[in-house]
């Protein structure tokens, strides 16, 4: 679909929302957030101190804040946000909730300067329209969200004609030194109140920072829309599985949150919903030692995001 849209990789056109959520929709998705965070902990890590679960845990991208993500996002959430989009447009499957607690750190070791390296999103090899909302300041502090300003920047980053990212997080941890001082002298990091949203859309390159050193807390969760127009310009499976996820955000959450190991909220769930009681089988049928160990002795690793929705059977990629 994307060879059908005539795409300028240059453009650095994103657009800053002030108030997209008001005071009492910042409070409202801040507190769930709080309530999962503590819910999680409380279902596998008991016998932890708070502070130390949430002090070594919520630092990074891992299992831990994809299981966040589909737990919090649910469609009570996307119903709120989908007054706030063209109406004319779905929500796109792939979505992410960010608590980065940044610890001090004495060493002088030379860390990368991007915490998401510079990159474009297709995600389905759809072309979106991504929200990146803050619910706490987000700044150079506490790690943001930037853009090139150069072209001669960009050009480092151009996908290849598949629409594959240059880098991945590996390759550019391994090149961050030789890509850091380039990046750092032509960036544009953006500063956000809570509620303010950054717009783009799948031609902008973008990355976001790291924090710089300190107690700091960045609390942001991102979001990706999509145009019917563009959707139905797709592949028949892509605008099903987009369509069916629309229709019912809930059942999906519910099967990626199986996946990722998450087998407590399921068995909540299924209890309180009749809806989820045809999926007692394939929860029964998961291992639930194997799940315990994911997250319980892997809660730090990234799960791969092509796994997820893996239950869909559709090849996406
Ligand atoms: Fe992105």
């Amino acid at each position: 679909m994307l060879n059908k849209i005539k795409l300028n990789l240059y453009s650095n056109n994103y657009k800053v929302e002030k108030n997209f959520l008001n005071k009492s929709e910042v409070n409202y998705f801040y507190k769930s957030i709080r309530k999962e965070i503590k819910s999680i902990q409380k279902d596998y890590f008991p016998y932890m101190d708070f502070n130390r679960y949430f002090n070594t845990m919520y630092q990074l991208e891992n299992r831990l804040s994809r299981i966040l993500s589909y737990r919090v996002l649910n469609s009570e959430k996307f119903k709120k946000i989908k007054k706030k989009i063209d109406k004319n447009s779905f929500i796109n499957p792939l979505f992410y909730i960010h608590v980065f607690k940044k610890k001090k750190l004495n060493s002088k070791k030379s860390l990368p300067f991007l915490d998401t390296l510079l990159h474009y999103d297709f995600p389905y090899k759809l072309y979106a329209n991504t929200y990146w909302v803050g619910l706490l300041p987000a700044n150079e502090k506490t790690g943001t969200i930037c853009f090139p300003k150069t072209k001669k920047l960009i050009s480092k980053f151009l996908p290849n004609k598949k629409f594959i990212n240059k880098y991945n997080a590996e390759k550019y941890i391994q090149n961050h030194k030789k890509l850091d001082p380039l990046i750092k002298k032509d960036i544009n990091m953006i500063s956000l109140d809570p509620g303010s949203a950054v717009r783009w859309s799948s031609e902008v390159c973008h990355g976001a920072t790291r924090a710089e050193y300190g107690d700091s807390l960045r609390i942001t969760f991102n979001f990706r829309t999509i145009l019917k127009k563009h959707l139905y310009m797709s592949e028949p499976n892509i605008i099903k599985f987009v369509e069916d996820f629309n229709n019912d955000v809930d059942i999906y959450n519910f099967l990626n949150l199986a996946n990722l190991g998450d087998y407590k909220f399921c068995e909540r769930m299924i209890k309180k919903n009749k809806r989820f009681i045809k999926f007692k089988n394939y929860l029964n049928g998961l291992n639930k030692k194997k799940c315990d160990n994911l997250i319980k002795s892997n809660p730090l690793k990234t799960p791969n995001w092509r796994e997820e929705y893996s239950f869909t059977k559709n090849n996406f990629f």
